[in-house]
């Protein structure tokens, strides 16, 4: 963090400091309580009494091949959970659940955009997992190898992934919407053996092709790529895709031939189960490390509790894409490990039409909605006609994950899309966490809308000030005072950066990046991150990450980059930037960086603004001030400038800045 950026404000434009006025609170319903997993608090109990016991216990509800006997070592800031013991997560998803006569339930009701479905048994969800594992061993995939993903939503998705954790190779599934260059740096990083990718996949009624970008990036780069399998999604309607002889095999050529029977391996609980990057401060992504028991212990407890459920009569729906963090816990190994019934779907919201959500939940009697608050914003922008065509009666407990929930879109999906009888859980999490570390539950917490409330059982998160004092009231840093069964191993191949990224900055503590604020009730507000990472649709990006995208392009001189707030995607990508002398400023250009940008990191990334200016406002020792840029991007009143070596480029910029469009 540049010295000019230690105020306690966060990007999310809110200083740390302050109190929102939100009184309203909401107990559990009743309709939920009755029947609800947990009434009182003697999970809490039973926690704060002993909370490695209580993760023991936890972790004993899954099926070990060997039972551990160590439950927790801590060499701060390594942790190994359960190490001693052993276990396979496919066969915790799918054999022991056939096993235990649940063959015939649904894992997967899956929905293409073009409107076509799956059903998927947990019995079929084996069987297609271990033809998929014997073909990855056939491609001389090994355990302790990497696998690189690469595709759409569709079931073959966490088929791959789930055959790569049967046969204890780690899977790093790279988000479909990236670009062929982040696939490659990914695949380079993790040295993976095997791309698993498709021929493209649906968005918006409009074909998009993905093999091309897997070439692209195998092209110039990724050499350890041995084969490359790929799913036949679009057909006909792909742009033609072209296979390297004795690299490339189509998926239905070398799947559905293997055998049946895939024995899974005994994996230790210490394996690794799978990388996932992730956008820090700096430019590049960190490949984040999720092991095998304590994960999976985790992220089915949680999975269970925080959403009440009930896997008999439950049709739950998270939203997510899987390749996120949130569909890798809460689309694929929670919900799989619970034995539950999701809806799994590929395409946007408003294809055909803005009802497409809600016509999927009457469909499927959808009783448990897990998305994102930029979903809902959307949502909100559209109007209420649109759920109001369709039977939203079975829902019965609502989701939200990503970024702050403001209170005004928390209540319109308490109202709107809950019928005024569902509770909104705000669960607050990380890629880092792998799990979910704060949030109601559903028959036991009384709501504040907006706040995520309080840690889960046998979580430890404290707000501390800036000495690392723990605040009982009041505004600070949000970090994590103990190990918990799901944290991140590391990043991979660079342990050094996992202390200096989450450990340093308070001794002792995790640090999560985020702000925020315990209330007078102990509740728990989150404000946003501190640090310089954007939060724009409950994903996170790298200002710098985006700034060394623009800077590559040639014409750019120098670039910085803020996120400011945006009435639907949280906070939008604002980008300030100096051309080469001689380079000639229009509109065209604008979107010229924009394009450069997405194909860099993917459409994610790509700047909402681009301000132009001969400089950048700059401390006399020639840092950006970003404070400066943040308040110029938001409107918002300067306050001192005086370290500034230059006062008018300050003027300059909020000129230019308040006559850009604000969204476009
Ligand atoms: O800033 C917090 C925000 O998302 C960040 C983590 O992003 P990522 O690793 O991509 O994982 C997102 C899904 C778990 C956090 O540091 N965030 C996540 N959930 C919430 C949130 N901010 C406020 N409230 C939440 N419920």
């Amino acid at each position: 963090m540049a010295e000019d950026d230690r105020s306690t404000t966060t990007d999310q434009g809110a200083t740390i400091e302050d109190f929102l006025a939100e009184e309203r609170t909401f107990p559990p319903p009743k309709s939920i309580v009755s029947g609800a997993l947990v009434t009182d608090r003697s999970l809490y109990d039973e926690a704060d009494a002993d909370f490695e016991a209580f993760w023991a216990d936890r972790a004993r509800e899954l099926t070990w091949f060997e039972p551990f006997e160590s439950v927790l070592e801590w060499d701060l800031p390594f942790a190994r959970w359960f190490a001693d013991g052993r276990l396979n997560v496919s066969y915790n998803c799918l054999d022991r659940h056939v096993e235990a006569g649940l063959g015939d339930r649904v894992a997967y009701h899956f929905e293409g955009e073009p409107g076509d479905s799956r059903t998927i048994t947990y019995a079929e969800l084996l069987e297609e997992v271990s033809r998929c594992a014997n073909a990855l061993r056939s491609l001389g995939v090994e355990r302790g190898d990497r696998v690189a993903i690469y595709m759409p939503m569709v079931p073959e998705l966490p088929v791959a992934m789930l055959a790569c954790a049967r046969i204890g190779a780690a899977h790093s599934v790279v988000f479909g919407g990236f670009s062929a260059d982040a696939l490659r740096d990914r695949i380079e990083d993790a040295e993976a053996k095997v791309l698993i990718t498709a021929d493209g996949g649906w968005r918006r009624g409009q074909p998009v092709a993905l093999k091309a970008n897997a070439d692209a990036a195998l092209s110039n780069g990724a050499r350890s790529i041995e084969h490359v399998v790929v799913v036949r999604r679009l057909g006909d309607a792909a742009p033609d895709t072209s296979m390297a002889e004795g690299r490339d095999l189509w998926w239905h050529e070398i799947v559905p031939s293997q055998p049946v029977h895939c024995p899974p391996e005994a994996m230790g609980a210490e394996d690794l189960l799978y990388l996932l990057y992730t956008s820090g401060t700096t430019a590049k992504p960190k490949g984040i490390m999720h092991t095998t028991g304590g994960y999976l212990t985790q992220v089915a407890f949680t999975h269970r509790y925080v959403f009440d459920l009930h896997p008999e009569t439950d049709v739950y729906w998270c939203a997510a894409d899987i390749g996120w963090v949130t569909g890798h816990s809460y689309i694929v190994y929670g919900p799989l490990a619970n034995a539950a019934t999701s809806v799994m779907y590929e395409g946007t919201p408003d294809h055909p039409g803005r009802d497409r959500w809600w016509s999927i939940i009457e469909r499927y009697k959808v009783t448990i909605l897990y998305c994102a608050p930029t979903a809902i914003r959307t949502f909100m922008k559209w109007g209420t006609e649109h759920l109001e065509a369709h039977d939203l009666s079975s829902l019965r407990v609502l989701g939200s994950v990503g970024e702050p929930i403001n209170p005004e879109a928390w209540v319109w999906y308490w109202q709107h899309v809950g019928g005024e009888r569902c509770p909104v859980v705000d669960t607050w999490w990380q890629t880092e966490t792998g799990a979910i570390m704060i949030s109601p539950l559903p028959g036991l917490t009384t709501l504040k809308p907006g706040s995520a409330t309080f840690p889960l059982p046998g979580v430890a998160a404290e707000v501390v000030d800036d000495a690392g004092t723990r605040v009982e009231r009041g505004g600070g840093y949000l970090t994590l005072s103990r190990p918990w069964p799901a944290m991140l191993r590391g990043i991979y191949g660079d342990p050094a950066r996992y202390r200096e990224t989450y450990w340093s900055r308070f001794p002792g503590r995790y640090f999560a990046g985020d702000g925020a604020k315990v209330d007078q009730d102990g509740y728990l507000w989150l404000l946003g991150r501190v640090d310089d990472v954007m939060n724009v649709s409950g994903h996170r990006v790298s200002t710098t990450e985006v700034e060394s995208a623009l800077v590559d392009h040639p014409t750019v001189a120098e670039a910085a980059v803020v996120g400011a707030t945006d009435a639907t995607t949280g906070q939008a990508v604002i980008a300030f930037v100096t051309l080469k002398a001689g380079v000639e400023v229009d509109e065209e250009h604008g979107e010229a960086l924009r394009r450069h940008v997405a194909s860099k990191i993917g459409p994610i990334a790509r700047p909402r603004t681009i301000i132009f200016t001969e400089d950048l406002p700059k401390t006399r020792s020639g840092k950006i001030m970003r404070r400066l840029l943040r308040d110029v991007a938001e409107g918002r009143d300067l306050g001192d400038t005086t370290t500034l070596a230059d006062q008018s480029v300050v003027e300059e910029l909020r000129t230019r800045a308040t006559s850009q469009p604000a969204e476009e």
